[in-house]
């Protein structure tokens, strides 16, 4: 087998350049470890960014997809499969949805967001009249929802939007976890169009692990009520038990107990099989969305079905949406327990965790880590984000801490 540095050299003629030098080649995992082709174990607390909900080669999932692909892989959507229709069956449970909600599966994050923009922007033009104009969407500030032109578009970081523009109008930002700011922009739908749909992390993950709070989320429900607005939870981070509830919104602590009208799932949803989908909660919004609105290809493919329901087992029978909260637990009180002086705070809900530095050098801190065997990486310059498989157990969470622990206070600075 190739070294890493011949394969990285190899790497770097032959893709884009939109990565940077990948950190290391894998070659295969196991559990919550994976080995790169020198053949160096690590301990990964990132998971393929909050992913590989099962870990690596988890036997439920491998057997699934294994079974699947022996006997259909694909068919296209003028085909219905039982596993699709078992999974969506299954999703609406977890999510605890009314009579008549609805699920539209995709293949990641940003197209699921997309979705849920075109479902917004259906919902706006019967809320917009010809008196007014049309009926805004409202993204929060360091939020982040992907990289299509739509998502894009409700991302706030400036450095991965401004070269795109003009990105899609409609969409404006109000500052997170500000009420007024929201109720200002509300205010203002008389002049400047109705809001069509308010679309937001509970916890904001890319931005480092930034909860909006229980309070702002209700002061959101309550506008969206009263000005006949949808509010859409982006839970691709967030779902699938990486909070230690199915999905965000039913921890009263994140949401103050709301019901959204719909939410957009990927990630964790196949453990490492690309899939993502919409949620829509209720007959109405549900029926927004009518043949030829909306569609891809690959939606709903019987090999990511298979995924999401070998991973849904997997959680329900090997308890995972209680370890993820135990084990979160641990984490926290293990970080904060440390006197190390680089570590300033920990923040996070189930196994979706943050650690803030008292020095802005979270990048060489993620690579001191990684030398070290532990993978993490750095959202922002002085935050370290933890994010574990949830099959993650108690001897390997005191691993982490461990090797935590011993992370020197000076490091090279971003
Ligand atoms: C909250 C949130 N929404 C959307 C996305 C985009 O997902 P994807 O990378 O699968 O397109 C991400 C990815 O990090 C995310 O964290």
């Amino acid at each position: 087998m190739k070294t890493s540095s011949e394969f990285l050299g190899e790497y770097q003629n032959v893709h884009m350049n939109v990565f940077g030098t990948p950190l290391r080649v894998m070659e295969h995992g196991e559990g919550c470890r994976i080995w790169d082709v020198d053949g160096k174990e690590y301990l990964d607390f990132l998971a393929g960014i909050a992913v590989n909900a099962l870990g690596y080669a988890h036997k439920t999932w491998t057997e699934a997809i294994s079974r699947q692909a022996a006997k259909l892989a694909h068919v296209s959507n003028y085909f219905a499969t039982p596993g699709q229709i078992e999974l969506a069956c299954k999703l609406l449970r977890l999510a605890e949805t009314p009579e008549g909600s609805r699920v539209y599966f995709c293949n990641s994050g940003t197209e699921a967001n997309e979705a849920a923009l075109k479902l917004a922007r259906l919902h706006g033009h019967a809320l917009a009249n010809k008196k007014t104009e049309p009926a805004r969407i409202i993204a929060l500030t360091h939020g982040f929802h992907g990289r299509t032109l739509g998502s894009l578009s409700a991302t706030w970081k400036p450095a991965i939007r401004n070269a795109f523009e003009p990105l899609i109008p409609g969409i404006e930002f109000v500052e997170a976890s500000d009420e007024d700011d929201i109720k200002r922009a509300f205010d203002e739908s008389d002049k400047r169009g109705p809001v069509s749909a308010v679309i937001l992390e509970l916890i904001q993950g890319e931005a480092g692990v930034l909860p909006v709070g229980a309070e702002y989320s209700r002061c959101v429900r309550k506008l969206c009520d009263d000005f006949g607005a949808l509010m859409i939870i982006d839970e691709v981070q967030t779902g699938i038990g990486r909070t230690g509830a199915w999905f965000a919104f039913q921890r009263e602590d994140l949401s103050g107990g709301i019901t959204p009208d719909a939410i957009t799932f990927a990630k964790g949803a196949g453990s490492g099989f690309p899939i993502g989908g919409l949620i829509t909660f209720g007959n109405k919004v549900s029926s927004l969305f009518t043949p030829g609105s909306h569609g891809s290809t690959f939606a709903g493919n019987p090999l990511a079905a298979a995924a999401g329901l070998a991973t849904i087992e997997a959680i329900e029978s090997e308890n995972l949406i209680d370890n993820a909260e135990k084990r979160g637990i641990q984490l926290r009180e293990g970080i904060s327990g440390l006197s190390n002086p680089l570590f300033e705070s920990v923040r996070g809900q189930g196994l979706l965790n943050a650690i803030v530095l008292t020095k802005p050098c979270a990048h060489a801190a993620m690579q001191w880590a990684l030398e070290h065997g532990l993978i993490i990486n750095a959202p922002s310059p002085d935050v370290l984000r933890l994010a574990p498989p949830l099959i993650v157990s108690e001897e390997e969470m005191n691993e982490a801490i461990k090797i935590l622990s011993s992370m020197p206070e000076y490091l090279e600075q971003d």
